[in-house]
């Protein structure tokens, strides 16, 4: 029956959704914490054959993870795996972006010490946004339960908070009612016209 399902998921299924809106086949796109690959599989699959995915992580287990996921899904022909933190992205990555994905903390059955930290996803965030396209995409699941959490949540807010109204669609989904640190989303879309 129409209208008879919940409208909302957790924060890494909306940013699915959002990525799906902006996202066409032949894009280019970036994963910037590929941990065990969920993410850049599912980038992988949006932009097909003729598109291409960069995925970065600071420890090679993820991408090993990501690897072999990606080629269980023979899906490895479009993708560059980084070994490499991602606040040297433009180090590696000159091509124009359609969307970028960030899934801040440590990697799940991983090292819980390796975590994304401040400094480098700012600067991470900061680098995304000078190759994102016009109403290019970047989305931001943000964890506060682990240590550090908070206070990298909070440099991600105040970054979101300064970019300018003019050329930044910048949204925030939180769910007020979930227990133990639920994961939220923070998304960042570039208006047409601005580069
Ligand atoms: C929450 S996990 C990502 C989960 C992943 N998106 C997935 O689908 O499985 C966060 C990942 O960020 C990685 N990481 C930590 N610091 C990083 C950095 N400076 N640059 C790139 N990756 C980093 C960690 O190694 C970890 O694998």
């Amino acid at each position: 029956m129409p209208g008879d399902k919940a409208l909302f998921g957790n924060a890494v299924r909306e940013a699915k959704k959002l990525v799906e809106k902006v996202v066409r086949p032949g894009n280019i796109c970036l994963d910037a914490t590929c941990g065990s690959g969920q993410d850049t599989e599912f980038l992988a699959q949006l932009v097909g054959a003729n598109g291409r995915v960069y995925a970065f992580d600071v420890q090679k287990v993820a991408l090993d993870q990501t690897l072999s996921r990606l080629n269980s899904g023979n899906l490895t022909d479009r993708i560059t795996l980084i070994h490499d933190g991602h606040h040297h992205l433009t180090k590696h990555v000159s091509d124009q972006l359609s969307c970028v994905m960030f899934n801040l903390g440590y990697l799940p059955g991983g090292n819980k010490q390796i975590t994304t930290k401040p400094e480098t996803t700012i600067e991470a965030l900061e680098q995304a946004t000078k190759i994102l396209r016009p109403w290019g995409l970047i989305t931001m699941v943000i964890y506060t339960g682990h240590p550090g959490g908070e206070e990298e949540a909070a440099s991600v807010e105040d970054w979101v908070s300064d970019l300018e109204q003019t050329r930044w669609i910048v949204v925030r989904l939180t769910y007020p009612n979930w227990q133990q640190y639920p994961p939220y989303l923070l998304a960042v879309q570039k208006r047409g016209g601005v580069m």
